[in-house]
């Protein structure tokens, strides 16, 4: 993997992306990563998911950057469409090469108002840490099977800001969203997306699902520039949003 930008500090290697020395969020809740792939046409799935446009470079990010962070956000319908299962700790051979030491499996964080989850969904029932399943209150719990936490957050849909003091209460400090373009959109215009880390995959795929946002509230927010890697003719783009990006708006 070759580092483009910036071209006057050398890439130590994927390990680099855990540095959580300046991942600091504003006070009260935790430093909030999402991670993306699209194409070059801006799709962000094929066939109704995401794997066709990923590579095995990508999935190394991937992978290094759930060891880099507390908990995986998500929302349901990517939870349903990408059959999450439950993190693990990144595999012994990662690990080390990365950390030289074995990481902690993130907790799994499900967003849902419905609280529709097909009995099957690996998440639910699959071994590793118990997931959190985060509802709007009043919402139907009666289906889902005991091994998950649920916790009830605003009405309507579950407060984001709320969800995301509650985890940092839990000891949470770097949150790392994996989508989908709806919930991505909504920490967008609450201007909750502190560091956007896009792989932009080589290929043009129209269709319609388009867009890593996907249609909620237009709101601009300026970020930086923060890194570029190129592999396999992928680029790894990453944006930050820290304080002086946050007072051009
Ligand atoms: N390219 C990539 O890197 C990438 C990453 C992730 C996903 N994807 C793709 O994106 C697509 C799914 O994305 P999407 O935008 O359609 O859906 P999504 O954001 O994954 O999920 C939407 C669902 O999440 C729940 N939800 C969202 N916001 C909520 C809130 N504030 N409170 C409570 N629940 C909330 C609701 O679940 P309920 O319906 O249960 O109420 C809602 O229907 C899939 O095709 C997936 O493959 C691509």
């Amino acid at each position: 993997m070759n580092q483009l930008f910036p071209p006057e500090i050398s890439f130590a290697g994927l390990a680099t992306l855990l540095d959580r020395s300046d991942r600091q969020a504003p006070t009260g809740r935790p430093w909030v990563m999402a991670n993306m792939v699209a194409s070059a046409d801006g799709a962000y799935a094929a066939s109704g998911v995401s794997r066709p446009l990923s590579s095995p470079d990508d999935r190394e990010i991937f992978s290094a950057l759930r060891a880099s962070a507390d908990a995986v956000f998500v929302a349901a319908g990517t939870a349903r469409t990408e059959r999450y299962r439950r993190p693990t700790p990144v595999p012994a051979l990662a690990a080390e090469r990365l950390l030289n030491t074995p990481t902690e499996a993130p907790r799994l964080v499900v967003l849902s108002r419905s609280l529709s989850l097909a009995e099957d969904q690996p998440f639910l029932t699959g071994p590793g840490q118990e997931p959190l399943l985060m509802h709007p209150e009043g919402a139907d719990t009666a289906g889902v099977p005991s091994g998950v936490e649920l916790r009830a957050m605003g009405s309507g849909g579950v407060d984001l800001e709320a969800a995301l003091r509650s985890l940092y209460a839990d000891g949470v400090r770097v949150v790392l969203c994996e989508g989908g373009p709806t919930l991505l959109g909504q920490l967008n215009e609450l201007d909750l997306i502190d560091e956007l880390f896009l792989s932009v995959a080589p290929m043009l795929v129209g269709g319609t699902q388009v867009g890593i946002l996907g249609a909620q509230a237009e709101k601009i927010r300026p970020h930086r520039l923060h890194r570029v890697l190129e592999a396999n003719s992928f680029l790894f783009l990453t944006y930050r949003r820290d304080r002086e990006e946050r007072a051009l708006d």
